[in-house]
């Protein structure tokens, strides 16, 4: 599995968090799994996983996600206003594990300055195209991609909902949609 041994799975795993009803009560929202693909200036891509995105209207195709405020992701939308989503089949889960990272290790907290340095191209081994309206990358393994335009920045407590009109998408082949409770991490609470 590539960089498994960098895939922070603790921060994500409910059953080593403490019981606290509320959180508990917010982790039973149903989600989906998603990797949002950016470019940043330099044409540099990334992936990243999300959970947090649905439509928000029907007339224009809005959708929205809610990033965390320091993700590369966030920081290449808003330099360049697009991003991809690509949904992925329920058989993904090795896929998705690549993406469980941030791009920049530096977003680890008390990690050495050494480690802190590290940048990962996460996309590296995992075969992907580029949109042809956006750039951002198009995972050969998804079910469904969206391209989107980014078209407001909702601050958000620690996150910022970016809402993106959908300029273009196509289904890739039949198949489950991965969610997060079949991944099995948490992202929720
Ligand atoms: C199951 C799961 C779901 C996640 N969902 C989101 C999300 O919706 N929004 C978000 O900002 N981060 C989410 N994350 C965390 C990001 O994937 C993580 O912060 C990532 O390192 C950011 O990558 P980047 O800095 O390369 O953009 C999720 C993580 C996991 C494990």
């Amino acid at each position: 599995m590539p960089h498994e041994d960098t895939v922070e799975r603790a921060k994500y795993e409910p059953l080593r968090k403490p019981a606290e009803p509320v959180s508990e009560a917010l982790e039973t929202l149903p989600y989906g799994l998603y990797i949002i693909g950016s470019r940043d200036e330099r044409d540099k891509t990334n992936g990243m996983m999300a959970d947090w995105l649905m439509q928000v209207s029907f007339k224009p195709r809005l959708v929205a996600c809610s990033f965390e405020n320091d993700a590369t992701t966030l920081k290449n939308i808003r330099a360049t206003n697009v991003f991809s989503v690509n949904v992925l089949p329920d058989d993904a889960k090795r896929l998705v594990a690549a993406f469980a990272q941030p791009q920049s290790a530096a977003k680890i907290k008390g990690r050495s300055e050494e480690a802190s340095a590290r940048v990962y191209d996460k996309l590296r081994d995992v075969p992907h195209s580029r949109g042809e309206q956006t750039g951002c990358p198009i995972l050969d393994a998804a079910l469904a991609w969206l391209e989107c335009r980014a078209e407001q920045f909702v601050p958000a407590g620690d996150h910022t909902l970016v809402v993106g009109r959908v300029l273009g998408g196509a289904v890739l082949r039949e198949g489950e949609p991965l969610t997060q409770r079949a991944l099995g991490w948490s992202y929720g609470g």
